[in-house]
């Protein structure tokens, strides 16, 4: 059985003394909980903080970009070493931000999947259609396409290692998520071209749902067997608000 996994993305927000008492009140609420895996993304500039602040704690620390160089000429860059130096156990790749905003292509995300892995790292590969993609039919192609970039430089042995979140584009941020149902098919879909491409491995792989995940909404997604959890934007930035995704989603997979 997969043990789900509950991601904050911070996104651009906090600065260091906001994210240090959001962290105090998350481990207040959410240390030692047994049977769910907590991660929180905050940006660059707390991630150092942050990861003191989470000594010794069951929170694991994620940062929301890496480079695919262990270092090098990249001005404004952050490699998979240096994460790892302030604490990273994970690390947001191929956000949808950054795909759409900022130029990140698949061949990037390919290159950064791989780096993560290989500095020891977990890749949380975000995967998702846009609006006008879902609209054209073209839904399977993109997630396909992604995926199939995302993991091309992936072994076998690192393979069980992943996490995939599934974060529709038309999603994010609006309060208005895709249905449970759909994020359950799309989960199996993405685990079945997983299992193509690594066999047994993929069985292990967590699948995330992303796009308006909140205390009220994630029962929803929480319930569906192939959604092993949830990657949260807006609702990471509210302890109480994400403590109670986290337990919903503990609470659905202990359920009898
Ligand atoms: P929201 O939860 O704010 O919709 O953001 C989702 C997301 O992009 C998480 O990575």
């Amino acid at each position: 059985m997969r043990t789900p996994l509950v991601a904050g993305n911070w996104k651009m927000h906090l600065r260091v003394r906001e994210a240090l008492d959001l962290v105090g009140a998350l481990r207040q609420a959410l240390d030692g909980l047994a049977g769910v895996e907590v991660v929180v993304c905050p940006p660059f500039t707390a991630l150092a903080d942050v990861g003191r602040a989470l000594a010794g704690s069951t929170i694991g620390l994620g940062a929301q970009n890496v480079h695919w160089a262990p270092q090098g000429p990249f001005t404004g860059e952050i490699a998979a070493p240096m994460l790892r130096e302030v604490g990273c156990t994970h690390v947001i790749v191929g956000h949808s931000e950054r795909r759409h905003g900022l130029g990140e292509t698949d061949a990037m995300v390919q290159r950064k999947v791989a780096a993560a892995l290989a500095h020891g790292l977990v890749p949380i590969l975000c995967v998702g259609e846009t609006l006008a993609e879902r609209e054209a039919g073209r839904t399977e192609d993109v997630l396909a396409a992604q995926l199939g970039a995302g993991v091309a430089d992936v072994g076998a042995a690192d393979a069980a290692r992943l996490v995939v979140a599934y974060e529709p584009v038309w999603a994010i941020g609006i309060g208005r998520p895709a249905t449970g149902a759909e994020a359950n098919r799309v989960a199996g879909l993405l685990r079945t071209w997983l299992g193509e491409r690594f066999g047994a491995a993929a069985a292990t792989v967590r699948v995330l749902y992303g796009g308006s995940v909140t205390p009220e909404t994630v029962g929803e997604f929480a319930a569906q067997p192939q959604v092993d959890g949830a990657l949260v934007g807006g609702a990471s930035l509210q302890a109480e608000a994400f403590a109670s995704i986290v337990r919903a989603v503990l609470g659905a997979r202990v359920a009898p």
